[in-house]
């Protein structure tokens, strides 16, 4: 009777500790493949005491290196030493292949996939930064390290749509000023005619109090009644001569807007009419 209670207490706590490290694991867009799980590497499944040299190495020497060998590495890719293995945790590599996750090769094959156990083993070594040799790793790190390195993606800029009542500094400001003023001799960079460069946001600023077009150099110039008026060709037409009082008013701001996004047509589209243009002009 007392042996059965032991048992059974050791079974429950078992069961316990076992479902902590069921998860589902991200898999890829495999339809009609059939995955066959690897059993686990070492006889007894210790997700707790976890060390490179006990738990990870056994894993990795049995079930990867007779291919990513240090001899002839399948894919370039050698593991069979911790600090080879290191550059894999790092990217990402190591934990997305063994999870099949998309977007990674899926190891050891595409119909050979590690057990639970096995895979969890490696997470909570790589999680508590994974430390070499016989080192125990804190399975409940203050900083943890995510296992899944995400693929950077590069974000476009967020198209601001253009609004009739804001004179945007890139579509407007920065055009009329530079071909107007930073012209060879007058203010561009070299000639910079009394201290003043006009070619660039920074530049401009200098002549500009924001919010202020009275205290701003750059707008008395354009105003100025006497020979000091610029640019000294003749005076800016009153269109252009408004935008900059207003671009000043509306606190002279580094912003732009995309012209196209208002325009921007997204259902019906070609080849033809929308994707090879827009590949010929850029
Ligand atoms: C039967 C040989 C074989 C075994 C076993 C094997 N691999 Fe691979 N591995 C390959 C090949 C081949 C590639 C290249 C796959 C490709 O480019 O499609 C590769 C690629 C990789 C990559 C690079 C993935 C990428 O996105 O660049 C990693 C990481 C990797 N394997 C890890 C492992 C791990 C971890 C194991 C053990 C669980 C393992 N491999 C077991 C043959 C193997």
């Amino acid at each position: 009777m007392k042996r059965i209670l032991v048992l059974s207490i050791v079974a429950s706590l078992w069961a316990c500790l076992e479902d902590k490290n069921i998860e589902i694991v991200p898999q890829g867009n495999k339809v009609d493949t059939v995955l066959t799980v690897i059993p686990s590497t070492n006889s007894i499944c210790d997700t707790v005491s976890i060390s490179f040299d006990k738990s990870v190495w056994s894993i990795m020497n049995k079930q990867c290196v007779s291919c990513h060998n240090a001899s002839n590495p399948s894919a370039g890719v050698d593991l069979s030493s911790y600090d080879k293995i290191q550059t894999y945790v790092k990217n990402g590599k190591l934990y997305g292949s063994l999870t099949h996750a998309v977007g990674y090769k899926p190891m050891p094959s595409a119909t050979l996939k590690l057990n639970n156990c096995d895979i969890t083993m490696i997470r909570k070594w790589i999680r508590g930064s994974s430390p070499a040799g016989a080192i125990l790793v804190d399975i409940n790190p203050t900083n943890p390290i995510n296992p899944v390195v995400d693929v950077p993606v590069i974000k476009p800029p967020i198209a601001v749509n253009c609004s009739p009542d804001t004179v945007y500094f890139k579509q407007k400001i920065l055009p009329l000023i530079v071909s107007n003023c930073a012209m060879s001799g007058c203010h561009d960079a070299i000639s910079k005619q009394d201290g003043v460069i006009l070619t660039d946001y920074t530049n401009i600023m200098r002549e500009v109090k924001i919010s202020n077009p009275a205290g701003s150099d750059l707008y008395k110039s354009l105003i100025e009644t006497r020979e000091d008026r610029m640019p000294p060709a003749g005076p800016l037409s009153t269109e252009n001569i408004n935008n900059v009082l207003t671009w000043i008013k509306q606190g002279a701001k580094n912003n732009g807007c995309d012209a196209s996004a208002t325009n921007c047509i997204t259902s019906n589209v070609s080849f033809k009419t929308v994707i090879q243009p827009i590949l010929a002009t850029n």
